[in-house]
């Protein structure tokens, strides 16, 4: 079954990425995973007026619209909790940043305040699965450079290839982004090499899905520049399994790539960001939360990292 066909509201709680969004023109993501699910919260709550300011893409502009309330500034978060009011921003010309339907977009919040902190004009930054492009876009909007690879491109701009043999020279990246699958519940494509077809929480104790993490994890620090920054965006996962271990329902993903991380790169901070979505807002799954005994997703890791030589 595909992300299309409604699996990501299937009886699991764990994975749940925050919102999706719109993508205004409609016409990307003809080939990526789509459906909305239970991702949508965020753009529900999110009018789609378009402002700016002089300064292109800082700000929704200050009043609402026939259409609802202006989105609110965008400004430089200063702690490791982060909170993000909408799941993208406004930039000056109107654009969006990726797809809406996109099962699994990632708030382009969170790669604008990255961006913002860790990149310059004119600098390459690199997403090795782009999903619905929303790195390339808010790049775009920074006027960064920017090159997207996913296994099942859903633009034309994002170049087919596998994130653990990416076609980039050493040391070219000025910054990785990247927000993998959290195990298996999304079904990106029908590409066997997906990641997203691997069990954190398996048979085999997820060792192949963290075997491919590994895999991605040492082709960005091939790729990123000495000194330069990368960042990691994951969530642990939680799936409820009839006759399993305790240990395979709850999956530590996000400590699990943190170690894997060290293996290359100096931690420079460890981001909570609080998930929007709309199953964290249903009655039925706080019920089924307290009466399982278990605990619904409530943040992402924002892991970033430094490459230092
Ligand atoms: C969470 S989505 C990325 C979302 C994206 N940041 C966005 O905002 O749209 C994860 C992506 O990883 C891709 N993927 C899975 N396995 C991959 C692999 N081995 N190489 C490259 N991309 C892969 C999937 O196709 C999917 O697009």
């Amino acid at each position: 079954m595909t992300a299309r066909s409604g699996r990501h509201g299937e009886g699991r709680e764990g994975e749940g990425r925050a919102g999706g969004s719109s993508h205004g023109g409609g016409s990307r993501g003809a080939n990526g995973p789509r459906g909305g699910g239970d991702r949508g919260e965020g753009d529900s709550r999110v009018p789609r007026e378009r402002g700016g300011n002089s300064r292109g893409d800082l700000r929704a502009g200050g009043r609402g619209t026939s259409r609802g309330p202006a989105r609110p500034t965008l400004r430089v978060f200063t702690t490791t909790l982060w909170e993000y009011p909408s799941q993208h921003y406004t930039s000056e010309s109107g654009s969006m940043q990726g797809d809406k339907e996109y099962v699994g977009a990632t708030p382009s919040w969170v790669i604008w305040q990255l961006l913002q902190r860790y990149t310059r004009e004119g600098d390459l930054v690199v997403d090795p699965m782009c999903g619905s492009g929303t790195t390339i876009d808010v790049a775009r909007d920074l006027k960064r450079r920017a090159l997207g690879y996913d296994l099942s491109p859903s633009r034309s701009d994002i170049f087919r290839a596998d994130a653990r043999k990416v076609p980039l020279e050493n040391a070219k990246a000025d910054f990785v982004f990247i927000d993998p699958p959290y195990s298996t519940h999304v079904d990106y494509s029908d590409d066997p090499r997906c990641i997203g077809k691997l069990d954190a929480g398996g048979e085999d104790d997820g060792r192949a899905y963290y075997d491919a993490m590994e895999g991605v994890i040492g082709e960005i620090a091939r790729v990123l520049r000495p000194k330069r920054y990368m960042a990691l965006y994951v969530s642990d996962s939680f799936k409820k399994r009839a006759g399993q271990r305790a240990s395979q329902s709850f999956m530590p993903i996000g400590f699990e790539l943190f170690d894997l991380l060290r293996n290359h790169f100096t931690p420079i901070d460890i981001i909570a960001v609080v998930r929007h979505n709309a199953k964290l807002e249903r009655g039925n799954w706080h019920k089924a939360a307290e009466e399982g005994n278990f605990f619904l997703r409530g943040f992402n890791y924002l892991f970033i990292a430094k490459k230092e030589s």
